[in-house]
């Protein structure tokens, strides 16, 4: 898989379906090295106001997230509103030597190369519930699939069902839970390009997302599929539906 400036220019490529019917007043371009300070800065100040400190935890992310997403290992896009950057996608290109969440998958040694990460993406509280997010997943998706990459692969908290609820909507599920950066629990999750599960509805189970990091025996009997609610309100509740492939 091409990597750097060949990444981001396969990368770059593919924009203009991220900036087509963007909200008014916000722009896109791709981020290099230029703009760690501004990516660094932007990424503490959305972590300081989550709702729930355990949705992002800068220790659960191994090497230096910034200078590896805008250099080498990596490529971000950036959306800005008047040059100030609102939101951005990474995405992570491990290189041979570089920690691989393929691993924690059971990959076979020889399609590691083939796996890329969905590293994150954060959006200013300002501009959310505008569809930044989705994009920002499809153009990743996209651009993974166009540098040959096989495997999606990214862990997510159990409670941040918000964020992994949005990339079981595009195809990336749960596959397992793991234990990071000590005693965080994570989803990883997961999209193969080759394969397109197909859900199988009679298997169909839902656990409420506050129960989901103590219920390990889920991935047993399947994966998560995608998130549901319940209630109207302040009695609305989020639950995790699950199932098999068919
Ligand atoms: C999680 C996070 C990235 C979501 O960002 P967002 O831009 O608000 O998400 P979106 O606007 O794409 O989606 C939110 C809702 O807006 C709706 N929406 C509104 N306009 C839309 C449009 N034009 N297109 C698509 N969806 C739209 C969607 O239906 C979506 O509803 P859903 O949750 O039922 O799918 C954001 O809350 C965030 O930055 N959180 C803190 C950091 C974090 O947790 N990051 C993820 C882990 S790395």
């Amino acid at each position: 898989m091409p990597r750097g400036d060949a990444a981001r220019a396969v990368a770059g490529a593919r924009l203009a379906g991220l900036a087509r019917g963007l909200p008014d007043g916000l722009t896109v371009r791709m981020m290099d090295l230029d703009d760690s300070k501004r990516l660094g800065d932007f990424r503490v100040r959305v972590v300081a106001t989550l709702e729930d400190p355990d949705h992002y935890r800068m220790a659960g992310e191994v090497g230096d997230f910034v200078a590896d997403h805008l250099g080498d290992k990596g490529v971000t896009a950036g959306i800005f509103r008047d040059g100030r950057l609102v939101a951005y996608g990474a995405l992570g290109l491990p290189g041979p030597k570089d920690p691989n969440r393929g691993r924690d998958l059971d990959l076979p040694e020889e399609e590691l190369s083939l796996v890329a990460h969905m590293s994150s993406a954060m959006v200013d509280p300002a501009e959310r519930g505008r569809g930044l997010h989705h994009r920002l997943i499809d153009w990743r998706l996209e651009v993974a699939e166009a540098l040959g990459c096989r495997h999606l692969v990214t862990t997510v908290s159990t409670r941040n069902h918000r964020s992994w609820g949005h990339l079981a909507g595009h195809g990336v599920y749960p596959k397992r839970m793991l234990r990071v950066g000590g005693d965080l629990v994570r989803l990883l999750v997961h999209r193969d390009f080759q394969s397109t599960p197909v859900f199988d509805t009679a298997t169909a189970g839902l656990v409420a997302i506050e129960a989901l990091a103590g219920r390990w025996d889920v991935f047993e009997r399947g994966h998560v599929w995608g998130r549901v609610s319940l209630g109207e309100g302040n009695d609305r509740r989020w639950y995790a539906l699950h199932g098999r492939a068919r």
